[in-house]
This record gives C-alpha cells, structure tokens and sequence, in this order.
C-alpha cells in the first residue's frame, strides 16, 4: 500500500521540476489531498491523520489556511500563536503599515517568467523566504518544525530552526538539510556551547534573538491561563551534556532577565561563534548600526510580530531608515506582519534581501503539516511572481522603492 504522501511528493517534484524549466507546471492547480488510486489505497495512517485534522483539503487561500488553523486548535493554543503583547496595538500595526503601500503596474513590461532566485550569505534561495523560528511547534501539530523544513526546502527556502523547539537542531536538519540552515539562539552564557553544537551538525549560521530580554507582557495568554507542557518547548534544552535545561532558559525569559545581556556581552561571545551571526529583532537604526559593528553578518528587522514592546512601531514603518542607516551591503531580512505575496513585494522594495516568516508558517503547519506549509509557501510565491510580471520586475534585484507609491490612510 502506497502513502498518500508519496503520491503527492512526487507530483510536486515533478511540477516544481517543470517550472524551473520554465515550462507550463503550474504548482497552484497542484491538489496535495488527492489521490491517484481508488479510496483502497488511502492507508490506515492517511485515515488517522484525516480524523486528526479534519481541515485537510485543497485550501484555495492563506486566510482559508489561518481558518482551518483556527479549527484545529484548542483555543489557547491558536490565541498563544495569535496573540501580541499588551493592547495589541503593534500586532494591528504590522498589518495597516502594507495599506500605505501601493504597487505601481508596468503595462507591457516584457517579462514573462520573473526569476525569484537570491541568496542569503552564501545560502541559495530559490524564493526570497525564510520560514521562521517559533518554539512549541509540537503544541501546533505533531510534526513540528522538521516539517516546516521539508516545506521549505521543496520550494527552496531556508528555515531558522528554534533553540526553543519541539525537536532538536540535529533532527530538523536531519529532515531537510537543505532549508535547515540557520540555528536560532537567545543570548545567554550557553550561547558559545551551542554554537558549537551546531556547527558540527552543520548548520552554516546562527540567528541571535536580541528582542527577547524576557517574554513580552502577553495579555492573552494571562487571560487564558495559558499554561502549556513545557516539554513541547524542549528539543535542544535538555539539561545534559552542557545543554541549557528548559527550567533555565525560561527562567531567564519568564523572570525578567537575570541575566540580560547587552551588546558587549553578545560581541565578546560572538568571537567564539565561529559561524555568521544574524541579529533578530532589530527595529531602529540605532540598533542596526550597533548590530553590524557588534559583528552581525545580517538583521532582521523584526518586532517579533508584535509579541514584545507594546505599542511599538510597525516593523515595515522602520525598515526604509534601517536600511537607510546600516547602506546597501549588509543582508536585511524583515519579518512581522508578512501574510501574502504583496506583503513580501512591498517589504523587498522598501529594503530588504528576504522575508521571514511567522504565524503564515504556522497556519500552514497547524492546518495540515508538512502539505499545509507548503501551500502557504505556494500561494505566496504564486501572487509574488504574478506581481513581478505585472510590474514589470524581472528580478528579484528588480523589485525596488520605484515600484511603490506611498498613500495617506
Ligand atoms: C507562537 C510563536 C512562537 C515564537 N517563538 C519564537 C522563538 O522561540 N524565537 C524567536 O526568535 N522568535 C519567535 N517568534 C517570533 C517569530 O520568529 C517572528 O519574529 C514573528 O512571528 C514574525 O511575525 P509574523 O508572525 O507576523 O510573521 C515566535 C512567534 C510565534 C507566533
């Protein structure tokens, strides 16, 4: 008896195979619930799975994705992946930062099939996406993160995977060895240690948290009483080995910063990295400034999706001064808010080299695993090179702040 999910793997290959070629693949009309065979050769797995997440179909949009996310958790969990810091007022503005933003067509532009290929420190991307570290993937669907990295990597993205995880580094990156590149880190006295780690496990950069001195003031989550199993957060925080145990990096971020660091501290650890560093959750240029000079090899610009200062600015509202402040060579990554192929045009055209990103990943993976991230991954590479061509951008270089005109509310 064959895996539904073979069939599907399959067809997918072949199809993202025609559209590198250029041919007329169209991945969209892609159905990842479908069968060849007769209903006899769904599996006993598959009718489990179905009875696990009745949600999965042929989702036609991202927002039917975040519905049947919706569907498929407790409603403490969806709130926690939902959910900003204080009255919500940044999470509200990472979204009405894009309605300023407006996409100027190009009539007859000449491009017929937009190349969406950049790279990220060496890194090939075949779409300018990263998905993003998020910790708990567990309490969102059993396959966590090392689905959403053989998402990634069937399109050609990379995935930061979490310190704060349901699996380990190693295991994700055992899944997908080309999108699980990046190893996210918060920056406490470990840092060097599993640094190391994963540089061994092969990981070609590291992601430094600098945002998270201690968790936001989540106001959801104190109204729900959120009080999830802390296992679910624990793939690299065993206590062995020299690793951090959970109790003790939650400790840091649950009890305000015991030991917070600041940028000399990271810097003095960082020369002991002896991989790129990636510094998340810069918002002004300020801090960018310092970043690069501390070391980072690149940013992201990020409020950690509206999940720690509140009310912040928008991340995208800051991202022309960053770019502005820090010059044209250091690689600005930039997520908060992203949720569809006009988001990421409008965020690369205002500055920066990729996006990240969050909760959309976690739609996909709550709604259907490993297939439901790839569909968020197809529908917004789909509507991004739609609007390459409609634009008049043939590359990814192509998109920038002449394609834009700024509107009042
Ligand atoms: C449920 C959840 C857990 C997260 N956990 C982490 C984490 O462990 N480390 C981290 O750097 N960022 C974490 N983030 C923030 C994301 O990496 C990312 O910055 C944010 O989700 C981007 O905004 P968006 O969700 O609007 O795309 C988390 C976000 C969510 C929604």
């Amino acid at each position: 008896m064959r895996l539904a999910g073979n069939h599907f793997r399959g067809t997918h290959l072949a199809a993202l195979r025609r559209v590198e070629r250029g041919g007329r693949g169209r991945l969209f009309r892609l159905r990842p619930w479908s069968f060849r065979g007769g209903p006899d050769e769904r599996s006993s797995v598959t009718a489990q799975l179905d009875s696990m997440y009745p949600t999965r179909v042929d989702f036609g949009t991202v927002e039917e994705i975040h519905r049947a996310a919706a569907a498929a958790l407790p409603p403490d969990v969806f709130d926690f992946v939902e959910g900003g810091a204080g009255r919500e007022s940044t999470l509200r503005a990472n979204r009405a930062a894009f309605e300023r933003w407006r996409i100027l067509p190009e009539p007859m532009s000449g491009v017929a099939v937009p190349d969406t290929r950049t790279a990220l420190l060496g890194m090939p991307l075949e779409i300018p996406v990263l998905t993003a570290p998020f910790g708990g993937d567990a309490l969102f669907n059993p396959a966590g993160h090392p689905a959403v990295a053989t998402a990634a990597q069937r399109h050609g993205a990379l995935s930061i995977v979490p310190e704060a995880g349901s699996f380990s580094y190693e295991q994700v990156r055992a899944a997908a060895p080309d999108a699980a590149r990046i190893a996210q880190i918060h920056p406490f006295a470990h840092a060097p240690a599993v640094a190391e780690r994963v540089r061994r496990a092969g990981f070609a950069a590291l992601c430094v948290t600098v945002d998270c001195a201690v968790g936001g003031f989540r106001t959801r989550n104190m109204g729900n009483r959120f009080d999830p199993d802390m296992r679910h957060f624990g793939g690299n925080l065993t206590g062995r080995d020299g690793a951090p145990g959970v109790a003790e990096v939650f400790g840091h971020l649950l009890k305000h910063g015991a030991t917070a660091w600041n940028w000399a501290d990271l810097r003095a650890a960082a020369a002991e990295f002896r991989l790129p560093w990636i510094a998340k959750g810069i918002l002004t240029p300020a801090a960018a400034e310092i970043a690069a000079a501390a070391g980072a090899a690149a940013i992201v610009v990020s409020n950690h999706g509206g999940r720690q200062v509140d009310p912040a600015p928008a991340s995208l509202e800051m991202l022309p001064s960053i770019r502005a402040a820090v010059g044209p060579d250091i690689p600005i990554l930039f997520d908060s808010g992203i949720r569809t192929g006009s988001d990421i045009f409008i965020a690369l055209a205002l500055g920066a080299d990729a996006v990240v990103l969050g909760r959309a990943t976690i739609y996909g993976l709550a709604a259907a695993g490993e297939a439901g991230v790839s569909r968020v991954l197809e529908l917004l590479t789909e509507e991004l090179r739609t609007l390459m061509i409609l634009s008049g951008a043939a590359t990814i270089a192509d998109i920038d702040g002449s394609r834009l005109l700024a509107v009042r509310e």
